[in-house]
């Protein structure tokens, strides 16, 4: 990505050069970490009793998710995985079409939640419009799935354009473009350890 620096004869890239500018920290390393390990207890001190899965929202949700299945197995709990995908974001909600969920294990995936034995964890990076979250949500009720929660590391504030509902939160984050911990600007940036601002005009 752009700049290098030599440390020890490696080539090092660093995110400076990518497109946009990176600017203030949002939500550092060392706060997502807290918040992982907080969501993790929430998760087992509120749910002893079921199996949870944790499925993850593609793309964007996977590092959240791998550091909430470690988090979980430090406290000696083992969730299944999964990942879902909500396709056609944009034309579907501005459309009379319901946005497709697509589960990777398979479209009858959801058959195996219906009798309530697990806790189906949906973990989400980021709540924004709100949008992602109700068509999940909409997806498990008619499918009569019913034994789900939401997880999210990150919810802006104010720009909700439905009643969401965020059953256990990392942080209320101000509304700015926002990259890094999986959230990207034009596929960069997921990798960046810090939640940045991003101002892609510079
Ligand atoms: C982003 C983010 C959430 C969703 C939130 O996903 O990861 O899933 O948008 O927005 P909303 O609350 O307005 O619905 P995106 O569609 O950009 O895909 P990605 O996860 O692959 O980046």
């Amino acid at each position: 990505m752009g700049s290098e620096t030599e440390s020890s004869g490696v080539t090092a890239r660093t995110f400076e050069s990518a497109p946009g500018s990176l600017e203030g920290v949002v939500v550092s390393e060392e706060e997502t970490l807290q918040h992982v390990a907080r969501l993790a207890a929430e998760l087992a001190a509120d749910y002893p009793e079921q199996q949870l899965v944790l499925v993850a929202v593609l793309n964007g949700a996977m590092p959240l998710t791998v550091q909430l299945l470690f988090a979980l197995g430090d406290l000696g709990i083992n969730p299944e995985l999964e990942s879902l995908n909500v396709d056609s974001y944009g034309a579907s909600f501005a459309s009379s079409g319901q946005p497709e969920v697509t589960f990777f294990s398979g479209e009858d995936r959801w058959n195996d939640f219906k009798d309530g034995s697990r806790k189906v964890v949906v973990v989400e990076d980021i709540v924004d419009s709100g949008r992602t979250i109700e068509v999940i949500r909409n997806f498990f009720a008619e499918h009569e799935v019913y034994a789900v929660a939401v997880v999210a590391l990150l919810q802006k504030i104010g720009v909700q354009e439905v009643e969401v509902h965020v059953d256990h939160l990392g942080a209320k984050i101000p509304d700015t473009f926002v990259v890094g911990q999986g959230l990207d600007g034009g596929e960069q940036y997921r990798g960046l350890r810090d939640v940045r601002t991003l101002n892609p005009a510079k």
